[in-house]
């Protein structure tokens, strides 16, 4: 047993908060797929709806400052449907240094992103449309012809499986096009149809101070559940701290 943590004393300075994650020491990718790392924030009670605007579960500039990190670190930022029906999410890094930091390495900007929706059925309207790289939409044969015309010209159109995105297909589909590292950035219905199909690497979770309780209130993982023979084990890899919020970082173990 180890203590981690606990309240400073009143005159032991804290670090000044100009980077959360700092360096990330990824692994290369896979041949076959990119390295997938997710980002999300819950309250202590494992919710990750706050009433907040946005996604942000938690808007602190703690939280922000390790997901426009994370996304800088990423070639592609991938959400699922239910995430951009519900939320107009922004979708690009907004802490300059880091965007000109892609840039001297020879990185566009922003990643470029994607979606995954089994219907199509996106809004047209969402702020996620308007940006420079025309976002990937993965979708199904079921994708209704009147959908597509909503998203023609907006989006690039990827069909890959019948009722369900093929998601190991589309994680190829990414390597393919270039794709080293993919940031999921939930929710948590595709967050827990990425990790049943094996293909996340590693959680950055923030655990914000906050309880909101309600039993439909979505938590980090929602889909059919793991049976208790197949619940995954994680490792941890780094626990950081700013104003109560704690941003954990584990590793998914791999079968052995
Ligand atoms: N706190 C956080 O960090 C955080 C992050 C993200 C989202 N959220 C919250 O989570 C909520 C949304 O959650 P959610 O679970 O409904 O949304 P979601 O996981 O973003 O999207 C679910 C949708 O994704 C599509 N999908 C997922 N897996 C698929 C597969 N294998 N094949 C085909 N389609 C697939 C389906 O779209 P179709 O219905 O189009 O078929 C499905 O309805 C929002 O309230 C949002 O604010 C919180």
């Amino acid at each position: 047993m180890r203590l981690l943590y606990e309240p400073p004393a009143e005159d032991s300075p804290s670090l000044p908060l100009i980077r959360l994650y700092g360096k990330l020491d990824f692994p290369p990718p896979y041949p076959e797929r990119p390295y997938i790392f997710v980002n999300m924030a819950m309250t202590l009670d494992g919710k990750v709806v706050s009433g907040l605007p946005g996604f942000l579960l938690t808007g602190s500039p703690a939280d922000r400052l390790g997901m426009d990190e994370l996304r800088a670190a990423a070639d592609c930022l991938l959400i699922g449907a239910g995430t951009l029906r519900t939320e107009n999410p922004v979708l690009h890094i907004r802490h300059p240094a880091l965007r000109q930091q892609r840039v001297s390495e020879g990185m566009p900007e922003n990643p470029f992103y994607a979606v995954v929706s089994g219907s199509g059925r996106l809004p047209a309207e969402s702020r996620a449309f308007s940006t420079p790289a025309k976002p990937l939409i993965f979708t199904t044969r079921q994708m209704t012809e009147a959908n597509r015309k909503d998203l023609a010209g907006r989006a690039e159109i990827v069909i890959t499986g019948e009722k369900a995105v093929d998601l190991p297909d589309m994680a190829r589909l990414l390597r393919e096009r270039g794709v080293r590292y993919l940031l999921l950035e939930g929710g948590p219905n595709l967050t827990f149809s990425m990790l049943e199909a094996g293909l996340i690497d590693e959680f950055f979770i923030t655990l914000a101070p906050l309880l909101k309780g309600g039993k439909d209130t979505p938590t980090l993982l929602e889909g059919e559940g793991f049976a208790p023979g197949k619940v995954k084990r994680l490792t941890l890899c780094s626990i950081r701290e700013h104003e109560g919020e704690v941003f954990l970082r584990y590793r998914v173990n791999r079968p052995a």
